[in-house]
């Protein structure tokens, strides 16, 4: 019935969740709600680490992509699991840095990042730099030769793969405004630059091709297509690159009719590919990162609500209104993306009737579910939006000054706030009147 493996109903007919009754987490904290799994959060940390343990003998290292879900409490949790993060920001990087994470495992994304930024990473002592372009090649060597230090790098690069997802959300293709292109020689001339340089040293490449993807054949021919380009590194310039970055994209089941590939059963295929790719190409066996985001929050966060005007308009559709919306959930009126909801104090009712579940904010597009097979919604009923961890809180808003509500992680009967409520105090802390 649910479309994470975490959930379940309670006596009472009620959602639970990391064994906390959602209808007691709602009264108790008030909604909106993010309520994150831990223990589900940790479980999908381990998938991966111990896949690749499995498949490619320990010789790699899983960064959580902080994009999908970031704040002092999950930094905490990924360290603690033993995994390497993705940052994209200075925002991301400070939080990191201030839960106290090993910046020896942090690897900076981002396609423009600023003279700030950059200089934040090098300063904090970031493990690896993603330079996207030419003019961050240069600013990173330039902080670098300032902090008297030489930055490991690894190069964005598009390999020229075209995953099949939403078209905001593919990036492995030339027309991308991410990375550098194999296929126009960008990419080598920026390596054949960057070992010119005195601070920075290339030790890696890098390709995400989307995100969202159920395939395994886009991620298996990407590996292919870069470890083509390493030998070719090697061959024309005498330069060995130790370290393949694939990102992250791995799918997640959103609704009964999504149907992810098992992410162990991901590093397998793809380590068989490089493994075989290194001998083709005359190369040694890379080190190998991988960057998942969602698979690994997604699934461990839902969303509660409470039901407030329903509009049943005659002949054209049933509104169902929540106490939030775009603010704190913006993909459907990004991506037109589907979600599975559940009555939390009537979880196990059958689904009966077809509803739009609209958000409170002043924009038409502003939806959560639109047409729908709900359970009957009546006023006040809390509503369970799934798989809401990743993608949500991290892209909230405060759009018609709505506060952000707050995280409530849930472990094992516990449950602790992990990021409070937004107080309207808090919306007006910078205004200057
Ligand atoms: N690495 C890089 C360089 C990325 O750009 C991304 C995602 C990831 C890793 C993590 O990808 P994941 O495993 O989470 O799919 N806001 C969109 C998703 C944007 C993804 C951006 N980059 C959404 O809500 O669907």
């Amino acid at each position: 019935m649910f479309v994470s493996e975490n959930l379940s109903v309670n006596e009472k007919n009620h959602l639970v969740i990391g064994k906390n009754d959602t209808v007691e987490l709602a009264e108790k904290f008030g909604t909106p709600l993010y309520v994150l799994d831990e223990d589900l959060f940790r479980k999908n940390c381990r998938i991966y680490k111990e896949a690749i343990e499995k498949y490619y003998d320990g010789n790699g290292l899983v960064l959580y992509a902080n994009k999908a879900l970031c704040c002092m409490h999950t930094c905490k949790v990924v360290a603690e699991e033993g995994l390497g993060a993705d940052v994209v920001s200075g925002g991301e990087l400070y939080t990191a840095i201030k839960a106290g994470f090993p910046m020896d495992k942090i690897y900076f994304h981002g396609n423009n990042k600023t003279p700030d930024e950059i200089d934040l990473a090098v300063k904090s002592g970031v493990s690896h730099i993603v330079v996207d372009n030419v003019y961050e090649l240069d600013k990173v060597n330039a902080a670098a030769e300032k902090y008297g230090t030489v930055q490991p790098i690894m190069f964005r690069i598009k390999p020229g793969i075209d995953a099949h997802t939403h078209n905001f959300v593919r990036t492995g293709q030339i027309d991308s405004k991410f990375g550098v292109a194999l296929e126009n020689g960008e990419a080598f001339d920026i390596v054949k630059r960057a070992m010119e340089y005195k601070n920075v040293t290339v030790d890696g490449v890098h390709c995400h091709i989307g995100s969202q993807i159920f395939d395994i054949e886009p991620f298996c021919l990407a590996a292919e297509v870069m470890m083509r380009f390493i030998g070719e590194v090697k061959s024309k310039l005498g330069l060995e690159v130790k370290k393949l970055n694939l990102g992250g994209g791995y799918g997640i089941r959103y609704t009964e009719n999504d149907d992810p590939i098992e992410y162990g059963e991901y590093i397998k295929h793809v380590s068989d590919v490089v493994k075989k790719a290194a001998a083709e190409n005359n190369v040694d066996v890379p080190f190998i990162l991988m960057e998942p985001g969602r698979s690994i929050v997604a699934p461990a966060g839902i969303t509660l609500y409470t039901v407030g005007g329903i509009k049943d308009i005659k002949n054209v559709r049933k509104y169902v209104s929540v106490d939030g919306g775009m603010c704190d959930n913006p993909r459907y009126i990004l991506y037109g993306s589907d979600y599975t909801a559940v009555a939390a104090n009537h979880a196990s009712d059958k689904y009966e009737e077809v509803v739009t579940v609209a958000g409170k904010c002043c924009e038409s597009g502003d939806l959560i579910l639109e047409n729908k097979l709900m359970q009957k919604l009546e006023v006040g009923d809390t509503l369970a939006v799934l798989a809401t961890g990743a993608y949500n809180y991290s892209m909230a808003s405060n759009y018609n000054r709505i506060p952000r509500p707050p995280i409530v992680a849930v472990s094992n009967g516990e449950a602790k706030v992990i990021v409070k409520r937004e107080t309207y105090d808090d919306l007006i802390a910078n205004d200057v009147p």
